[in-house]
């Protein structure tokens, strides 16, 4: 397995790297070079997964096998490049679906050892927390990062590339997955978190009051499933729900959401003593939350930053743009890079120092 050392030797201007995602339900490629991001296609399988409320999880890995060779190749048009021209690949390798990831995983391996080039597995959410930095630039660590996704909803203390500490997570559901089964209430779509936001443009936040979970206990841990169920109930005890009624309760649900995230990621900050902030993952995209945030911060000194919105849902240009930063931090890739489909942020290690 000689070729795995060979990356040490490239020299991080000439690396031409292929990036690839199947941890959920989004296929991505991108390809990635010393100037930055050169191409990158998404093809979300969220419609497959509407009639059944959620993603299924055996669905998406078959979906995944069936679509990302196609998309690879389209992305080399796109980009003009070929195998040839690649010198590494990196994957999403963990926390995900475990089928799903194997997908990603197996074939870029098999690209590595087919081109005889280095292969990199990519921490998934390590990738969300450095996604500001594709285009309208990032923050460098230290800085505390508030994950927010259909997946995860976590503060972390970001010290250095690879170097996290975990202030608090959600007990139960995650934000996302909250927007998620609030919508499917209110009569939308999965995913509904973006149509969800949309429908609370018209409703006015305060008809309705909902509870902000754990927003009187001390520290950064949060909860959100009971928050459905005040919405759930709330709506039982309309007549019959008008499109005004659904408006209100998605503006008040959203408005309970971003209250909480913004109280305990301002604890997070007080409690780390870091002054910059970086919001990312699917919810990121959400309005109401990077206002209130925004507002709060200029109020305190507190930099925010967040990732342009085609980079927050899942994508293939963070997990490429966290490769090569790790690349250029001294990475050596190892010779066997296993799926870990529950890996703590914690358990990473800065480049160079991996096992
Ligand atoms: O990061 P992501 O693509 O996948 C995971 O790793 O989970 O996040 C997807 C989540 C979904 O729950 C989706 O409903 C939510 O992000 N989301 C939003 C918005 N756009 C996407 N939630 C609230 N407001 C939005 N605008
Ligand atoms: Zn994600």
């Amino acid at each position: 397995m000689v070729f795995y050392q060979n990356v040490a030797q490239l020299p991080i201007s000439t690396v031409t790297l292929l990036a690839l995602e199947t941890s959920c339900d989004e296929t991505a490629a991108a390809l990635y070079d010393g100037e930055g991001l050169v191409g990158h296609r998404i093809q979300s399988q969220a419609d497959r997964h509407t009639r059944f409320g959620g993603v299924v999880p055996e669905l998406a890995s078959r979906d995944h096998a069936r679509d990302l060779l196609p998309l690879i190749e389209k992305l080399l048009c796109d980009t003009g490049k070929g195998l040839r021209d690649l010198t590494a690949v990196a994957a999403t390798v963990g926390p995900g679906l475990p089928g799903a990831l194997h997908v990603a995983h197996a074939l870029g391996q098999s690209v590595a050892f087919a081109r005889g080039i280095p292969f990199i597995g990519v921490h998934h959410l390590e990738a969300h927390i450095f996604s500001s930095g594709l285009g309208t630039g990032g923050l460098d660590p230290p800085f505390v990062a508030l994950v927010v996704s259909g997946g995860h909803t976590e503060l972390v203390a970001v010290r250095a590339l690879g170097r996290y500490q975990l202030l608090g997570a959600t007990r139960d559901d995650a934000a996302g997955e909250a927007f998620d089964k609030a919508a499917l209430l209110l009569g939308l779509s999965y995913p509904g978190g973006a149509a969800l936001a949309r429908l609370a443009r018209e409703g006015h936040p305060g008809r309705f009051e909902l509870p902000r979970p754990m927003l009187d206990q001390s520290g950064c841990e949060m909860s959100f499933s009971g928050l459905k169920t005040a919405l759930l109930y709330t709506l039982r005890a309309l007549p019959v729900p008008t499109s005004v009624d659904r408006a209100d309760l998605a503006a008040a649900f959203e408005t309970s959401v971003v209250d909480v995230l913004v109280e305990k990621s301002f604890r997070a900050l007080a409690q780390a003593g870091y002054s910059g902030l970086v919001v990312c993952g699917g919810v990121s995209a959400n309005e109401r939350l990077r206002e209130a945030l925004t507002v709060r911060a200029a109020a305190s000194a507190i930099r925010v930053v967040f990732p342009s919105p085609e980079f927050c849902t899942d994508n293939a240009a963070m997990i490429a743009h966290v490769a090569w930063l790790r690349l250029k931090a001294g990475e050596r890739p190892g010779a066997f890079v296993p799926v870990r489909t529950r890996w703590p942020l914690e358990s990473l290690t800065p480049p160079g120092s991996r096992a």
